[in-house]
């Protein structure tokens, strides 16, 4: 700090000022008010809490049957899931909670939040901020825990958007619904497309919020969307989820986030790269696995223009990983590049979790260009604008 007196006397209070936007960006990203159910509603808690009024649940609206359980708690016989904590919320027939959340028109938004679903096999929940929505199916188990946490992405058309969860069932037993808890969002940027990589976010490290103690993952569902994707510029085509896993629970071949495939071909992600026709193009990707226990063969089937490649992982004592790479000519301005896993793999300890084959650090370039030379020269001039920048400010 005793060098601050050196700087002239307006660096102060700019620097003052970019530290305070960035506080009032970053305060959003993360849990919503009583995003864990576990604030004292105003009657208290109580066993079979059904709330009344619409805003007995603190920080949240509801209409319809909407009942906090506890954990523990006991319906017909069957123990009611709690992903998190002592406490969530399970939506009835019809039923609805919404919150107010502030955030930036124009910008993207990717919602992160835990379901389960109770007695019926065809739950599902409709989440939305309109008039955005989508229903996500909660038919699928994806754990033997019986819960997962989601992330569900929507453009900001105002300053304040409703973020409403739905039970669109109508199931004969009122008190069926699914079980919510660990509400969270976080703004999405959108990095930009590297000068020797064609793909947008091929390392996967931008992507919704993700609870530093939940271990599962986050399940992304279909989304066709490029423009409004909890994961930016990526696609899930297919009707099933992928899982995007943190380094934190799970291996990763580099960084931090990687997507880890599951339910054989019925897990597709997928990105329109930009391309020139009639060149030669190189796809290279890293293909693990999770260290989740995930019953091994683990392959997966990567797809760049017209070309398809079955790719094996070959269990390495010395790696998570390896490397693994496609050659394409591209055809026209935009080339498709997708993944799905070869196998339907479950986990050995419970034989009924889903896992799958881990890719990470997917990269499209030109094969007649000099990447490397080229990567660190991008490094270099970027280097020397920051050290101009420093001397600047000095
Ligand atoms: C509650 O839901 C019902 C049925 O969907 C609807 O008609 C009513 O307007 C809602 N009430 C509020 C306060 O949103
Ligand atoms: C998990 O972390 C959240 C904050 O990120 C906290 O509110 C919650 O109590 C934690 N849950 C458990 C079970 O530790
Ligand atoms: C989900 O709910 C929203 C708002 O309540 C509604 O407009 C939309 O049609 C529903 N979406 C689906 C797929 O049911
Ligand atoms: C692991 O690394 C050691 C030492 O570098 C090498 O001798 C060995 O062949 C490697 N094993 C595998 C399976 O690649
Ligand atoms: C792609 O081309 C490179 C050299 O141009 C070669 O080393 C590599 O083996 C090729 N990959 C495949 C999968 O054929």
């Amino acid at each position: 700090m005793a060098r601050s007196s050196t700087f002239p006397k307006w660096v102060l209070p700019i620097m003052l000022l970019l530290g305070c936007l960035a506080t009032k960006i970053s305060a959003e990203d993360g849990p919503v008010p009583n995003g864990d159910f576990e604030m004292t509603p105003s009657g208290g808690f109580s066993n079979e809490a059904i709330v009344d009024g619409p805003t007995g649940i603190p920080s949240w609206k509801s209409n319809g049957t909407v009942e906090l359980v506890e954990s523990g708690q006991k319906q017909g016989g069957m123990i009611l899931i709690v992903p998190q904590g002592r406490h969530a919320v399970r939506l009835g027939n019809d039923a609805e909670i919404s919150q107010q959340v502030k955030v930036e028109k124009g910008s993207i938004y990717s919602v992160t939040f835990s379901a389960a679903r109770t007695c019926a096999q065809l739950e599902s929940l409709n989440v939305s901020v309109p008039p955005a929505s989508q229903t996500i199916d909660l038919q699928t188990l994806y754990n033997v825990q019986g819960w997962d946490p989601y992330a569900w992405a929507f453009s900001a058309e105002g300053d304040d958007a409703m973020l409403v969860f739905r039970n669109p069932g109508m199931e004969d037993d009122p008190t069926c619904g699914p079980i919510i808890d660990d509400v969270a969002i976080k703004k999405l940027f959108t990095p930009d497309r590297p000068k020797d990589n064609a793909v947008i976010n091929g390392d996967f490290e931008e992507g919704p919020w993700m609870f530093a103690n939940i271990s599962l993952g986050v399940l992304l569902p279909t989304n066709l969307d490029e423009e409004t994707s909890s994961l930016p510029g990526w696609i899930v085509e297919s009707n099933r989820a992928v899982r995007y896993i943190d380094s934190y629970h799970f291996t990763v071949p580099q960084g931090k986030r990687a997507i880890e495939l599951l339910s054989g071909k019925e897990g597709i992600i997928s990105q329109m790269v930009e391309t020139s026709p009639n060149k030669p193009y190189t796809l290279t990707f890293s293909l693990g696995h999770a260290n989740d226990k995930c019953k091994q063969p683990l392959a997966v089937m990567a797809f760049a223009g017209d070309q398809a490649q079955n790719v094996h992982y070959t269990p390495n004592s010395n790696s998570t990983f390896q490397s693994a790479n496609v050659n394409f000519t591209a055809r026209a301005e935009r080339t498709r590049i997708a993944f799905y896993s070869v196998y339907y793999n479950t986990r050995t300890d419970d034989m009924s979790s889903l896992c799958g084959p881990v890719v990470d650090d997917v990269r499209v370039w030109f094969s007649g260009s000099w990447r490397n030379g080229f990567g660190g020269l991008g490094r270099m001039t970027l280097g020397l604008a920051f050290l101009v920048l420093v001397w600047v400010l000095l």
